[in-house]
C-alpha cells in the first residue's frame, strides 16, 4: 500500500513527532475506535492522546438516546486524562469513519473538540493527526485548524 504522510505547510516551529510515535498513536486510535458506542449515527471514532511524559490516553465516541449528551472520542480522551491529573499534551491521533473495519476518510475534530484542545494545549505546537491507517495520515497543528482561537490566555 502507498505511504501517504501529508504535512501542512506551516510547521517550522513544531517539535517533530517521530514516525514510530505517530504510528503508535494511530494504532491506539484504531483500537479505541473498536469501543465506539454509536448506535445512532453508526459513525465510529477513536482517539489517542499523547501526554508530555509519553503516555497514551485513548477515547471513543459515546452516544446517547437524547443525542445532546453525546461525547466525541477526542473529548473522552482529554477528559479521561485531565480527570487523572494530566494537563500536558503533545499530540492526538483521530480515526473516524462509518461503522466497519475499513476507514474511508480523514475525520477532523469538530469545533467543540477544537475548543477543548485550545483549553489545554499550545495551539502552535499541539499536533493533530487524522488517519485512515498507520501508513495514511495527515498532520497539522491546532493553530492551523483553529486560527485566532479563544483560549485561557485571553482572560489574563
Ligand atoms: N464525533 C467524534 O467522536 N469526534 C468528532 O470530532 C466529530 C464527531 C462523533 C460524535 C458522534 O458520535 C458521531 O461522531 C457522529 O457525529
Amino acid at each position: 500500500m502507498e505511504f501517504v504522510h501529508q504535512k501542512s505547510v506551516n510547521t517550522e516551529c513544531i517539535d517533530e513527532l517521530e514516525q514510530t510515535v505517530i504510528q503508535k498513536l494511530i494504532a491506539g486510535a484504531i483500537d479505541a475506535r473498536k469501543k465506539s458506542y454509536s448506535p445512532y449515527s453508526h459513525f465510529q471514532v477513536g482517539a489517542a492522546l499523547l501526554t508530555g511524559d509519553g503516555q497514551i490516553i485513548t477515547g471513543c465516541n459515546i452516544e446517547n438516546a437524547a443525542y445532546g449528551p453525546t461525547n466525541c472520542a477526542e473529548r473522552t480522551a482529554f477528559f479521561k486524562a485531565v480527570s487523572d491529573g494530566i494537563r500536558d499534551f503533545r499530540a492526538i491521533a483521530i480515526v473516524g469513519s462509518p461503522e466497519g473495519d475499513e476507514v474511508t476518510q480523514y475525520a477532523y475534530p469538530c469545533g467543540v473538540c477544537r475548543q477543548v484542545m485550545m483549553e489545554f494545549c499550545n495551539p502552535a505546537s499541539f499536533q493533530i493527526i487524522v488517519a485512515k491507517s498507520e501508513q495514511d495520515y495527515r498532520v497539522m497543528t491546532l493553530q492551523e485548524i483553529l486560527p485566532e482561537g479563544f483560549g485561557p490566555d485571553n482572560l489574563c
